[in-house]
């Protein structure tokens, strides 16, 4: 199974609580954790576009850097870890997106991928006048498709006549192309979402669900597995899991226990404004499933807690899911994070028993000792 890190971009990463660990996101704190997955083997980072917060005590994504800049610095100082960035594709052109893309391609010599978004949250671009206005919900990923056709041409011949209702290129040409192709993610959930991703994207990426249920996020599996049938096409599906580790279960369940304790109420109910806003979706979003009470200090993403070996027990478990590819991870703490999983928490996991990292896996290993 593929591993991802969804790296801290915005502030507090993904925990709306005032007993987390309080942190702004620099490059300086995102390096380090790329740097450290990468020596462990993690296959890729990723990192979101954010343009507004939910503010509350814990000013919660009210501080977030941009995710093409971020990304390219990071290509700089790694060498072996693949790079997703994110494009807003409402307010980023996509003849500007496929130049960025060629340039982080050049940094990285092959390395880098976009995940593309339609925007959820209104006030991202309300507050910079570009908002279309709220019929959009149910256009958003007609535009996306117009969008990505346009990148292809220009990733794949180095130019486009597009003519679409969105987009109209007149000779749009670009190089240099990137050396490497690019691979697309899209996190699509609502049925229109799910149809972009089965008929455009490489990876369509979903939440996982519920506390120590590392399968629950399967009939989204299933559900692309479905549209994948419609269009013939290879896609897979990577699962966002928060992973809450220590030494026993029992002190794992106390931190979670803590995080939820110190819920930041106003960033949550800001959440909670936000995610009915769009009616025109579907009710099977996952922007719903963000604000559903139950667990959202940590926006209701699937959430891992346990001992080490309980924790790479559940993630073997999600790699039986069907249509699985991958897994992307988020911690209460970054830097530990990402540390334990690298030396405690991989080293016990069946499905990492082919990572490439220099603290060899027990799967590995007892490979070796029966060969
Ligand atoms: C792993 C992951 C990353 C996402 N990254 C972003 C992001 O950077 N910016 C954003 O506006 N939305 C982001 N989203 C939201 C999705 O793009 C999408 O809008 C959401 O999952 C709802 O699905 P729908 O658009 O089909 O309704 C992300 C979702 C997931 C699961």
């Amino acid at each position: 199974m593929k591993i991802g890190i969804f790296i801290p971009i915005g502030n507090n990463g993904w925990l709306l609580s005032e007993n987390a660990p309080q942190y702004q996101p620099t490059f300086e704190l995102n390096k380090t954790i790329t740097q450290r997955a990468e020596h462990y083997g993690v296959d890729f980072v990723l990192s979101m576009i954010k343009l507004r917060g939910f503010g509350g005590k814990t000013e919660f994504w009210d501080h977030n850097l941009e995710s093409f800049t971020l990304m390219a610095g990071l290509a700089a100082v790694t060498s072996k870890i693949k790079l997703f960035a994110t494009a807003a594709s409402l307010v980023m052109p996509p003849a500007i997106v496929a130049r960025m893309a060629s340039t982080i391609d050049s940094i990285s010599g092959g390395r880098f991928g976009v995940n593309l978004v339609t925007g959820w949250q209104r006030p991202e671009y309300s507050q910079m006048g570009l908002w279309p206005g709220d019929e959009f919900f149910a256009t958003r990923y007609q535009y996306l498709a117009e969008y990505i056709q346009v990148l292809r041409q220009l990733w794949g011949s180095g130019h486009s006549d597009f003519k679409g209702e969105h987009f109209c290129m007149d000779d749009c040409r670009l190089s240099p192309r990137p050396q490497a192709p690019v691979k697309v993610i899209c996190a699509g959930q609502s049925d229109a979402g799910m149809a972009f991703s089965a008929q455009y994207a490489d990876y369509n990426f979903c939440f996982g669900k519920g506390v120590n249920t590392p399968t629950a996020f399967a009939p989204a599996a299933a559900k692309l597995i479905a549209a994948t049938a419609q269009t013939g096409r290879q896609v897979s599906t990577y699962v966002l899991m928060m992973v809450i580790a220590d030494e026993t279960d029992a002190a794992a369940r106390a931190k979670w226990e803590h995080y939820k304790a110190g819920v930041d109420e106003e960033a949550v109910a800001w959440l909670g404004v936000q995610s009915q806003v769009d009616q025109k979706s579907g009710a099977d979003t996952n922007v719903r499933q963000m604000a559903d009470p139950t667990s959202a200090v940590n926006i209701n993403m699937g959430t891992l807690v346990g001992s080490y070996a309980t924790v790479a027990r559940l993630l073997d478990e999600v790699a039986e899911v069907p249509g699985t590819e991958g897994v992307l991870l988020t911690f209460d703490d970054f830097v530990l994070g990402v540390e334990a999983f690298g030396t405690r928490i991989q080293p016990l996991m069946r499905s990492r028993a082919a990572a490439d990292s220099p603290v060899a896996t027990q799967w590995a290993g007892a490979a070796v000792a029966e060969g």
